[in-house]
């Protein structure tokens, strides 16, 4: 589903659908500010949508003029292309962004920063989500990523989601219905056909002194593994079974390499950092590069953890 449109097709389909939403509507709105990475190209369009009925709408307009939905957490875990996204981009906004909490439940809107969930629930005494410290992302991205940590994943807690789906239903499911995994989801199969959101955490009772001392043992460490003070997407690759793609990429001798502004880092190899003035492209370029020396030297085929967004066609 490519849909090239010129601005004025794209005015006229911001007009109609900002008719039908609460939202914010932005036509070819840079990425790169939406993106932890820093970079990559516009989306056609890029819609901020206030609660579950614009969602649905967002989800019928698209199926309406044939349009590809694109949805986007905290720009944490992706690299959009340099070309941009076609089609609707959307993230969650207003409503979508709430949470309380019920007893030992939290229930979180996709849209709530992951860091504010950990924050309130500790606060609350409930434990849980701290195993998250330090993950940057939104609820609604960490489930469909089964986002985690060495010391837990978002599986480990949680209860439920509520989905609405591009043919326009809105459905409570149950975690073991998501098929959750090592940074798997069966969300990521379907990519553009949910969003999250809603998500139930069931949590326990602990002191939050006690929660917080784990809190800082695991940010320590954080800080002194990874390249925290640059722009990054996180981890590029999944873990291999038994392994670590860290682990991996330096034992080929690959921490420095570079292209263009992008570079692996000295401090946790599995990190792609990029200096002002890199491309999404050089990003891509230094992932395969890094791909095909692990394979030559270690016999091991990495896979991306990082999602890849928009038009990648001829880079
Ligand atoms: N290592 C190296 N060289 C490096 C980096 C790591 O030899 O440049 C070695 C370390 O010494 C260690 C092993 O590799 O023995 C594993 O490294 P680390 O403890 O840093 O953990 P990781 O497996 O690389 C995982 C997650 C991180 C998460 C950390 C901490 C993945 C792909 N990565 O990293 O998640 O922050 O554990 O819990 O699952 C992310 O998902 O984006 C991410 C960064």
């Amino acid at each position: 589903m490519k849909v090239e449109q010129s601005r004025t097709g794209l005015d006229e389909l911001a007009d109609s659908l900002r008719g039908r939403i609460r939202g914010d509507v932005l036509v070819s709105e840079p990425l790169a500010s939406h993106i932890t990475i820093g970079l990559g190209g516009p989306a056609d369009l890029f819609v901020r949508a206030g609660c579950v009925d614009d969602l649905r709408e967002v989800f019928a307009f698209a199926v309406e003029r044939g349009l590809p939905v694109t949805p986007l957490g905290s720009g944490s875990n992706v690299l959009v292309a340099d070309r941009g996204v076609r089609g609707i981009v959307v993230v969650a906004d207003g409503e979508l962004e709430d949470l309380h909490i019920e007893g030992e439940r939290c229930v979180a809107g996709g849209g709530c920063p992951l860091s504010r969930a950990i924050s309130e629930t500790v606060r609350a005494g409930l434990a849980g989500l701290e195993v998250l410290y330090g993950v940057p992302g939104s609820v609604g991205g960490a489930v469909v990523m089964n986002a985690g940590t060495r010391k837990g994943c978002v599986a480990d807690t949680l209860e439920s989601v509520t989905l609405v789906a591009r043919n326009g239903s809105v459905r409570e499911v149950p975690a073991g219905e998501l098929g959750l995994s090592y940074r798997h989801s069966r969300l990521q199969e379907k990519p553009g056909e949910f969003f999250v959101a809603r998500a139930v955490f069931r949590l326990r009772r602990e002191d939050a002194a006690a929660i917080r001392e784990r809190i800082a043992a695991y940010a320590g460490a954080r800080r002194a593994s990874q390249p925290l003070d640059w722009r990054s997407c996180g981890c590029m690759f999944r873990n291999p079974e038994g392994d670590s793609a860290g682990r991996l990429i330096d034992a080929a001798g690959l921490k420095g390499l570079t292209e263009g502004g992008a570079a692996v880092s000295e401090r946790h190899a599995n990190f792609i950092v990029v200096s002002p003035g890199a491309k999404a492209a050089d990003v891509r370029r230094l992932a395969e590069k890094v791909r095909r020396e692990v394979q030559e030297r270690c016999g091991v085929a990495l896979e991306y953890e990082v999602k890849l967004l928009g038009e990648w066609a001829d880079e």
